[in-house]
């Protein structure tokens, strides 16, 4: 028998290129696949591909640089194929071609399902590039997903693209139009992600709340999809990421309180705190409309642990506009919250205007991660004493030690020689480390 061919997939970015990546990997495995199995070594693989993001500067530098370093190992393998996938490949794949004669294969977020074709190109010879947005929906022409055993926690992609155009944000056009998946397969992908052991699905989009996927009787909302999945045996916990201020409709904030399933977590990214900035932003939402609405999901769930994305040194941002992001960050308390200097995006209308001095957005950037960072740990280290629920994932470092993930998504590490990978166990939180949680089985 011939040794199976060897993927290596190397993935950057969101969690909706990690599902990608898992996709792709199936595509191209077993049956009606070019027959790879994955490795985790780029050295050891027949097919090395890169799964790119292109939402914040360098991104396209890094993969240049990236793809550099398998230079010599395609001179020693001359039969090793290197593909570029993910939102780099679809912004700038020409161009990779060009500048990198390494390359064999480029990809776009919308057109993986085609890898087989393009691999098989690939391998005779030709340089193989889709980038299309084409008309029929990959997830209808992709596999059904193999029913071998895998880890207890899965993404499930239920909603792509993004109609919002916030006027730093490249997602509308590397990702495209927003598309919703219909409700009977995202059912039929999670019953079969429970049936190889998973119990916690991650609904996953651009803009997730705003999904409104064909139902059985029209237009389903996440919120009915997620009821519709509540009803799934076996699946235990629930959460979706990333939303939109706009579409927290009244039927998901009521589901916070309802659906015990859902998870009291909730990534509501805001930006900004300034409305003159969420305006050139093109965010149509206010900060006091965004703090309204949190009180709304805190009145339906009042342990919600929120958490959220900032933009820092946006065009023309003042030390004024900066400060009424710090008082919103102080007025909401997040658990988590991820910040990031602002990022001019070729084709976007923000990368035109005036920029902020970036020594001042560094300066910024620094006292709202510190900010955040005091919210985070005083916050993880009230867990302190009280009882939790942990999904184990993995064994910890030391012997016979398991960790997990919280409802609230803090990592938790146990001492417990009995546990099992995929048990949900009730634990007493005894102590609080800088990134994770110490805890006890009660
Ligand atoms: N510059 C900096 N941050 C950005 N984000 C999106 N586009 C940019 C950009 N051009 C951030 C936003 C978004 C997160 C995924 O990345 O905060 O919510
Ligand atoms: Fe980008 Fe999110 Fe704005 Fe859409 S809503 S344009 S994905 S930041």
């Amino acid at each position: 028998m011939t040794e199976p061919k060897k993927l290596f997939i190397k993935t950057y970015g969101c969690q909706m290129n990690v599902y990608d990546s898992e996709r792709m990997a199936e595509a191209l495995a077993g049956s009606g696949g070019q027959g790879y199995v994955t490795t985790d070594r780029a050295d050891d693989a027949d097919m090395i591909l890169l799964n790119t993001c292109h939402i914040r500067e360098k991104a396209a530098e890094k993969v240049y640089s990236e793809l550099g370093r398998f230079k010599g190992l395609k001179a020693e393998k001359p039969d090793l194929k290197i593909g570029v996938a993910g939102c780099v490949a679809q912004a700038e794949g020409e161009e990779i071609m060009r500048r990198q004669p390494l390359v064999d294969l480029v990809v776009g977020p919308q057109s993986y399902h085609r890898l087989p074709e393009l691999e098989a190109k690939a391998r005779s010879g030709e340089k193989a590039l889709d980038t299309d947005f084409p008309e029929e929906d990959k997830f209808e022409k992709l596999k059904r997903r193999p029913k071998s055993a895998r880890g207890p926690t899965a993404f499930l992609t239920v909603q792509e693209g993004c109609d919002k155009f916030c006027a730093f944000c490249v997602v509308p056009y590397t990702r495209g139009a927003e598309v919703s998946r219909p409700a009977d397969r995202i059912l039929t992908e999670a019953r079969d992600l429970v049936e190889r052991g998973v119990r916690e699905i991650t609904l996953l989009g651009q803009n997730v709340n705003a999904y409104h996927g064909a139902g059985p009787d029209g237009d389903m909302t996440l919120a009915q999809l997620i009821w519709a999945l509540d009803k799934i045996d076996g699946l235990e916990r629930i959460r979706f990421t990333t939303s939109h201020p706009n579409d927290m409709t009244d039927d998901l904030i009521a589901a916070h309180g309802e659906c015990d399933k859902l998870m009291p977590y909730l990534h509501l990214p805001v930006q900004a705190g300034s409305d003159r900035i969420l305006k050139r932003m093109n965010r149509s939402h206010t900060a006091e409309s965004y703090l309204r609405l949190i009180e709304r999901i805190r009145a339906a769930r009042p342990d919600i642990l929120m958490s959220g994305d900032f933009i820092v040194g946006f065009p023309e941002e003042t030390e004024e506009d900066f400060q009424a992001t710090l008082d919103l960050v102080e007025e909401v308390r997040y658990g988590y919250a991820y910040s990031f200097k602002y990022s001019p995006r070729p084709g976007t209308p923000a990368a035109e205007r005036a920029h902020v001095d970036p020594a001042e957005a560094d300066d910024r950037l620094q006292r709202l991660q510190a900010l955040i960072t005091r919210d985070q740990r005083a916050i993880q280290n009230e867990m302190v004493g009280r009882e939790v629920s942990v999904l184990f994932e993995k064994p910890g470092r030391l012997d016979g030690q398991m960790v997990g993930k919280s409802e609230y998504l803090h990592a938790v590490h146990v001492q417990d020689a009995q546990a099992r990978i995929g048990e949900i166990a009730k634990v007493r939180i005894v102590d609080s480390g800088p990134n994770s949680l110490a805890g006890e089985r009660v």
